[in-house]
C-alpha cells in the first residue's frame, strides 16, 4: 500500500495524542504516509486507505470522540484496513500482559472487522481536570505508564501488514 494512514485519538488530558504522534512516526519511518487528527475533527475517512484509531479509557470505555468517530464513520471504516488501540492502566499491566479491549470496543472490532487491538499503560499527571482525576492522583494513582517501546513495535507491525505486497 502506498496511500494514506490516518491515526486518530481521543483524548481528555492529551496522553493518547503522544501515542498517535508516535504511532505515525513509525508508519512514516515505514514509507507511509500518515496523519494525525482529534477524531473530533474528522470530517470523512474517505481519503484515506487504512485508520488507525485510539483511545483513552474512561471508566471502562474508550473516551467519547472516539466512541463517536467510530460510530459516524462506520460504513467507511468497515471497507478499510482498520486497527484500534486503547490507553488506560495506570500501573504496569499492560506491559506486562495483554490487556484486552473493553466490551464496547470489543464489538465495535467486530462490526468493523478490525484488523487488531492493544492495550497501552496510559497517563495521569497534576493537572489533570475533573474530580475523579484529583481523588485518583490524591490516592497516589498517578504516573506515566506508556510504554513506548510497545508502541513503536506494534505500530512497526501495522507498517509491515500494509506494505506487505
Ligand atoms: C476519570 C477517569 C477514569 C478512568 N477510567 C479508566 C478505566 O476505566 N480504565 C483504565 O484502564 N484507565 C482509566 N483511566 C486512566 C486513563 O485512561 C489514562 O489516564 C489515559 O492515559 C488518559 O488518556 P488521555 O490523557 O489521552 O485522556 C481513567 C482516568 C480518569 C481520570
Amino acid at each position: 500500500m502506498t496511500g494514506t494512514v490516518l491515526v486518530t485519538y481521543g483524548t481528555t488530558n492529551g496522553s493518547t495524542a503522544q501515542i498517535a504522534t508516535a504511532v505515525a512516526d513509525v508508519l512514516r519511518e515505514h514509507g507511509l504516509t500518515a496523519e494525525t487528527r482529534p477524531a473530533r475533527s474528522v470530517e470523512s475517512v474517505r481519503s484515506y486507505d487504512a485508520v488507525v484509531a485510539g483511545a483513552g479509557l474512561y471508566a471502562g470505555r474508550w473516551h467519547k470522540d472516539a466512541r463517536r468517530f467510530l460510530r459516524r464513520h462506520r460504513r467507511d471504516l468497515a471497507q478499510r484496513p482498520l486497527w484500534l488501540f486503547s490507553s488506560g492502566p495506570l500501573d504496569p499491566s499492560a506491559s506486562e500482559r495483554d490487556v484486552p479491549p473493553v466490551p464496547g470496543v470489543q464489538k465495535a472490532m467486530a462490526r468493523l472487522d478490525a484488523r487488531g487491538h492493544v492495550t497501552f499503560g496510559g497517563r495521569l499527571e497534576e493537572g489533570a481536570g475533573g474530580w475523579v482525576a484529583r481523588m485518583l492522583l490524591r490516592n497516589g494513582k498517578g504516573g506515566d505508564f506508556r510504554d513506548f517501546t510497545a508502541v513503536g513495535t506494534w505500530a512497526a507491525r501495522v507498517a509491515d501488514e500494509l506494505t506487505r505486497v
